[in-house]
């Protein structure tokens, strides 16, 4: 893996956000793979997920961070009224490009989710999947503070991630010394990526979740975890 070269291209980009960034482009091309895996469970939990967007996001306009190669916007364009669909990776953005959605309702574009400001406008429901547990502890509140201003008062917002499974998704990586734990990849190229990766339960999401709304709803499944709250 090139990564002295992509921190020589950006020099002030953490070494954690760069990881995860460098994965995601490289990962971009069979990134859905992992959608579509041969088990019952995690079929019908993927179901219970597409259910809530179908629900949340009707009529809305939405604006989905870290959208990926699109594989829930697909699901978005079905019922949202406008959809602003986010992500740092350029393969996974052409990805997602290339899934031919109306451009009437869809606009893709390359915005880091640390860095919202950069959107002028206002929506009225957000939406981040498989996105929070790649978020360092310490930027947490960055993130969020960010996304909710760019949503204006009593929009729902969606989350959904994954529960830590043994045995699935890489080695995991926790050292007591840091408050982050990290999952190591392999990627069909050949290349291993220590990617931050940090797993949920509700009372922790509860925690993080409560200075932000007064009304939330959290589910932990087998495979995922989802939160739906209402911005103050
Ligand atoms: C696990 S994927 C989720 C993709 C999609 N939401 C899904 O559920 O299939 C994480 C995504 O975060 C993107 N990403 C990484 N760093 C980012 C950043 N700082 N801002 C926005 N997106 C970022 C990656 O490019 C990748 O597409």
């Amino acid at each position: 893996m090139n990564s002295t070269k992509n921190r020589e291209n950006s020099p002030n980009l953490p070494v954690n956000e760069l990881a995860v960034r460098e994965y995601y482009n490289r990962h971009a091309c069979d990134y859905e793979d992992k959608f579509h895996r041969d088990d019952p469970v995690r079929q019908r939990e993927q179901e219970d997920i597409a259910d809530n967007i179908k629900e949340i996001f009707r009529e809305r306009r939405v604006l989905e961070i870290a959208c990926g190669s699109g594989f829930w916007t697909a699901e978005l364009v079905k019922i949202a009224d406008k959809i602003l669909a986010t992500d740092t990776s350029p393969e996974m953005l052409k990805e997602a490009r290339q899934k031919g959605f109306p451009r009437s309702v869809i606009e893709f574009r390359q915005v880091d989710a640390y860095q919202l400001d950069a959107i002028p406008e206002k929506f009225d429901a957000g939406l981040a999947a498989f996105w929070f547990s790649h978020v360092p502890k310490v930027k947490i509140k960055q993130f969020l503070s960010g996304f909710h201003d760019r949503l204006t008062a009593n929009s729902p917002v969606f989350m959904v991630d994954n529960v830590y499974i043994p045995g699935i998704g890489g080695e995991l990586i926790a050292e007591k010394s840091d408050e982050n734990s990290y999952k190591l990849r392999h990627l069909l190229d050949g290349t291993e990526h220590k990617i931050l990766k940090n797993y949920y339960d509700a009372e922790a999401l509860r925690h993080i979740f409560a200075p932000w709304t007064d009304k939330m709803d959290i589910h932990i499944g087998e495979c995922f975890w989802h939160i739906k709250y209402i911005t103050r």
